[in-house]
C-alpha cells in the first residue's frame, strides 16, 4: 500500500512517499529555518505563507522522486493536530483539496503519533544504525515483527528489527514532552507529561540566552562537544512521577550565566551573549545539555520500573536527533537522525498504523484541524 504522507504542522513543507508503513520511497522537506533562523523563532503568518509557496511544488517532488503518478498512491495521509494553525490550515486545506480531485481516501493523523512512527520508517543508512540501535528485549509473537528482511530489492538487502509491545515512547519536540505507554499499534496512553516548557524549547531558549543561532537543539549540541559538561552544576526540577518540567532549568541556566559574568539578576538576558567567550558558551551548553539529558533518562528509568512488562522504548520527535541522548540511551529505538525532525514519512507510516488498526478514512470535505489537541483523544 502505498501512502503519500503530507507534513506542516510548523515550519518545515513536507510531503513523502510510503510503502506499507516502513519503507521511504520519496521524502522531500523544505525547511524555513533560514527564514526564521533571522528572526531568532517562527512567526506563524510567515510560516503559513512559505507552506503555500512551497506545498504543491513538495508534493510533485515526491511523486516523482517516487517515480509514482496519482494512480499509483492508495491514500493521502495529513498532519490535522496539534501546531500552528495556518501552517496545519494548509496541509489539510491542500490534502482535502487532493484526496477529492484524485478520489483518494484521506486519513488525518495526529503530529506525535507520527514522530513516534517515524521508528517504524527504515532507510538505507540503518544498514549501519542496526549495530546502535539494539533490542532491549528479544521477543517474539504476534505483535513483535523482529528482524524481518523489509527491502528486499535494494542495492544491498536491509534488515531492520522493529519495537515491539507494550512499548515506551518518550516523545521529545519543541512543543511536547511526553512519556507514552502503548499496548499495541495506535493505541496512546500518556503516563508523563511536561508542566510548562517542552525540552525542545528549552534548548531552544538556552541557546538564545548564549547567543547560539536558531534553532537551539542543534546550535547547542555543537557547542556542547567543546565543552566541560561538569563546569555548571544545574539543578534537577522536583517534579513528582512520570510528568517533567523545564523552564526552571532554563532559568537556573541564566542564574549561573549572570553569576558566572558577575551581573545582577536584573541583567537583561538578551544582553549576556555580548559578555560571554567562546569557552564559556560552549561549557554552558554542555552542561544544560547534560542536565536535560539526565532529566529525561532518569524519569525514563523510572517509567520501566514502573511498567515492568515493557518490552521496548522508542525515543520520538525533534530532540531525538541529539547525540548525547542517543549515548545515554543505547538500548532505546531511535528514529534516524534525518528522521528525528518534522517530515511526511511519519506521517505516512502512522497512517498505514491506523489503517491496519481499522481506523475509517475521514471525510475529505468535513477535515478539521486541531492546534491543541490530545494524543489521546
Ligand atoms: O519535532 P520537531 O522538529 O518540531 C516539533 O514538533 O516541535 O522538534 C523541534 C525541536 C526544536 O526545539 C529543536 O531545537 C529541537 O527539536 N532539536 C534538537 C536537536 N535537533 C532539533 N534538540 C537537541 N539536539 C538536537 N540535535
Ligand atoms: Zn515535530
Amino acid at each position: 500500500m502505498l501512502i503519500l504522507g503530507i507534513e506542516t504542522s510548523c515550519d518545515e513543507t513536507a510531503v513523502a512517499v510510503v510503502r506499507d508503513g516502513r519503507e521511504i520511497l520519496s521524502n522531500v522537506v523544505v525547511s524555513q529555518i533560514d527564514i526564521f533562523a533571522e528572526y531568532g523563532g517562527v512567526i506563524p503568518e510567515v510560516a503559513a505563507r512559505s507552506h503555500l509557496e512551497a506545498m504543491m511544488p513538495v508534493v510533485n517532488k515526491a511523486l516523482s522522486d517516487a517515480k509514482c503518478t496519482w494512480d499509483d498512491i492508495d491514500a493521502i495521509a495529513v498532519t490535522h493536530a496539534p501546531g500552528l494553525l495556518g501552517s496545519l490550515l494548509i496541509g489539510t486545506l491542500t490534502a482535502r483539496t487532493l484526496a477529492i480531485l484524485h478520489n483518494k481516501p484521506l486519513y488525518a493523523t495526529h503530529h506525535l503519533k507520527s514522530h513516534v512512527y517515524a521508528n517504524w520508517l527504515i532507510t538505507e543508512n540503518q544498514n549501519n544504525a542496526l549495530g546502535t540501535r539494539s533490542s532491549r528485549p528479544v521477543v517474539t509473537g504476534e505483535t513483535s515483527p523482529n528482524r524481518s528482511s523489509l527491502v528486499a530489492n535494494g542495492p544491498e538487502s536491509i534488515i531492520s528489527d522493529s519495537p515491539c509491545f507494550p512499548l515506551l515512547a518518550l516523545v521529545v519536540s519543541g512543543g511536547h514532552t511526553q512519556i507514552l505507554y502503548m499496548k499495541a499499534h495506535n493505541q496512546f496512553e500518556i503516563i508523563g507529561t511536561t508542566h510548562d516548557d517542552a525540552v525542545g524549547e528549552c534548548f531552544d531558549k538556552v541557546a538564545k540566552i548564549l547567543g547560539l543561532p536558531y534553532p537551539g537543539g542543534p546550535s547547542i549540541a555543537k557547542a556542547a562537544s567543546e565543552g566541560d559538561a561538569t563546569k555548571y552544576k544545574l539543578p534537577h526540577p522536583k517534579v513528582e512521577g512520570l510528568d517533567f518540567s523545564f523552564s526552571g532549568l532554563k532559568t537556573a541556566v541564566l542564574r549561573a550565566v549572570q553569576k558566572e559574568l558577575g551581573l545582577p539578576i536584573s541583567h537583561p538576558s538578551h544582553d549576556l551573549k555580548n559578555h560571554l567567550n567562546s569557552q564559556q558558551v560552549a561549557d554552558f551548553a554542555a552542561s544544560f545539555q547534560k542536565t536535560a539529558v539526565d532529566i529525561l533518562a532518569e524519569k525514563l528509568q523510572m517509567a520501566l520500573e514502573t511498567y515492568p512488562e515493557t518490552q521496548s522504548v522508542v525515543v520520538a520527535g525533534g530532540v531525538s536527533a541529539n547525540k548525547a541522548l542517543r549515548e545515554a540511551l543505547p538500548e532505546a529505538y531511535f528514529p534516524e537522525p534525518s528522521l528525528s525532525g518534522d517530515n511526511g514519512a511519519m506521517v505516512a507510516a502512522a497512517a498505514y498504523y491506523e489503517i491496519q488498526s481499522g481506523v475509517e478514512p475521514t471525510d475529505p470535505y468535513k477535515l478539521n484541524i486541531y492546534p491543541r489537541i490530545s494524543i489521546e483523544s
